[in-house]
């Protein structure tokens, strides 16, 4: 029975990535509150927030340290520009951001979603080039299966073909670079040949038309919307040694992947890599408020230093670019991490992954399950042995997810992909909620006889 609110929404609203016929057919669920890991319907009941409201909840909703940041920089100051005008919270952020970073990074761009952060990352390294007297280099190469968001300049740079191919005609393309996949796998040929054989690829790419390109861009470790890709050990390295290698910037978005999802702050870190551009967002604020930053190295923003009438300024901005309630928000998120945050996510991923392997390693129609940190890929397929897919109308990742609803879980899928990407803050307990779930979940939706 579709309650008040369901009716008004299915009446007005447009969601994002939401296909609304089918969204008009059912029952809205009504989110009205959140409580640390869990989320709260308008009927009081409460579900695990699996995926952190897409990926962005850091320490759990309703924080009382978030909270009161927010309250407090509500005392002072709501809103100001940063257009000609700049305020404290904007400034102490910025020195945070640059003392957790990789090295070399000295300056921070704000806007307010991962798109945004890509996007001026993408333009900055086009007018540096500019500016630098190589104007030819106005290309980009992203990996294969790559998302950075759905404005026009980063889904040029984008790979997933449901979400980009209609926008073809709209967007300047990249140059896609083979992405190291490693499942399925039928040639088995492991995840070190296969990483080879990317690198390679790449560094043929960069040799034949390294004087037309300004970046390559990658998401670092996981290809999250891809399906979770997790990339072989040294790919992200070997990423950024040719990109020195063939003097080209290398832009890292790690919007997905910042702010300990994957056991340290940054990717980045993990591979000891220093990126030229780093695009950082969801996590940002701990998930509380739009916030986005894209931090550059200096040799790149001196490039931009000129007089007013020599035009060289960086044309870009938007209107609540660095919103002081959202810095607020981030400040108070990153005091959070403390010292013992990430040891506890990486003791919590080690948790979950041995029981996702114990509890969802049997079950016929699970093919992979890939984990990087915190974030996860469970792959369900009709022949394991093979790994052939579900038909795509059999929409089993969907099935899986709604069907977890009734568990206690809210999930969202990538396809045939499970994702998992809990709030880093969850319990051992909400772990082994998170995994009965999916397993009844996946019970219920994936029976033998629906697997051909
Ligand atoms: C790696 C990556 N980059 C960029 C984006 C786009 O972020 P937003 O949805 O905030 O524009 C996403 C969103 O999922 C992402 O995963």
């Amino acid at each position: 029975m579709t309650s008040e609110l369901g009716q008004l929404d299915q009446r007005h609203l447009w969601h994002p990535f939401t296909p609304m016929l089918e969204w008009s057919r059912e029952d809205p669920l009504v989110i009205s509150r959140g409580d640390g890991c869990y989320l709260i319907d308008e009927d009081g009941r409460r579900y695990l927030d699996g995926v952190s409201s897409l990926w962005v909840n850091v320490h759990g909703h309703n924080h009382p340290a978030i909270n009161q940041a927010i309250r407090d920089q509500l005392d002072q100051l709501a809103h100001s520009t940063l257009l000609g005008l700049t305020h404290p919270t904007a400034i102490e952020l910025a020195r945070r951001l640059v003392e957790i970073a990789p090295d070399g990074l000295t300056r921070v761009f704000y806007s307010d979603s991962g798109s945004t952060a890509v996007e001026i990352a993408l333009k900055q390294a086009f007018q540096y080039w500019s500016l630098r007297g190589e104007p030819r280099r106005q290309h980009f190469v992203h990996l294969a299966h790559a998302y950075h968001g759905d404005t026009l300049g980063a889904v040029g740079v984008g790979g997933i073909e449901l979400f980009h191919r209609i926008f073809g005609p709209l967007i300047v393309a990249g140059i896609p670079a083979p992405s190291p996949v490693t499942y399925p796998d039928p040639e088995r040929r492991g995840p070190e040949a296969l990483r080879d054989r990317a690198l390679t690829d790449m560094d043929s790419i960069l040799s034949e038309r390294g004087g037309e390109i300004a970046a390559v861009v990658m998401e670092p470790l996981v290809q999250g919307a891809a399906g979770m890709i997790m990339h072989p050990p040294g790919f992200l390295k070997g990423v950024e040694t040719l990109c020195r290698k063939h003097g080209v910037l290398l832009i890292v978005d790690e919007v997905a992947t910042g702010f300990g999802r994957t056991g340290t702050m940054f990717a980045c870190e993990q591979e000891d890599v220093h990126p030229d551009l780093l695009c950082l967002a969801k996590g940002i604020t701990g998930g509380y408020l739009p916030l986005a930053a894209t931090l550059a190295r200096e040799e790149i923003y001196e490039a931009f230093l000129a007089e007013r009438i020599e035009g060289k300024t960086f044309f870009h901005g938007h209107t609540y670019t660095g919103n002081p309630l959202a810095c607020a928000a981030a400040l108070a998120s990153l005091d959070l991490f403390g010292t013992d945050l990430l040891p506890q996510v990486r003791q919590r991923a080690e948790q979950l992954g041995a029981l996702a392997t114990e509890h969802l390693g049997d079950l016929p129609v699970v093919g992979d399950i890939r984990q990087r940190g915190l974030m996860f890929g469970i792959e369900l397929v009709a022949d394991r042995a093979t790994g052939r897919p579900f038909p795509v109308e059999h929409f089993k990742g969907n099935a899986v997810c709604r069907a977890a609803r009734k568990h206690g879980v809210i999930l969202r899928p990538l396809g045939d992909v499970i994702v998992w990407m809990p709030p880093l803050v969850l319990s051992s307990t909400d772990a082994e909620l998170l995994v009965s779930a999916t397993r009844s979940a996946i019970l219920e939706t994936c029976s033998t006889a629906s697997a051909s």
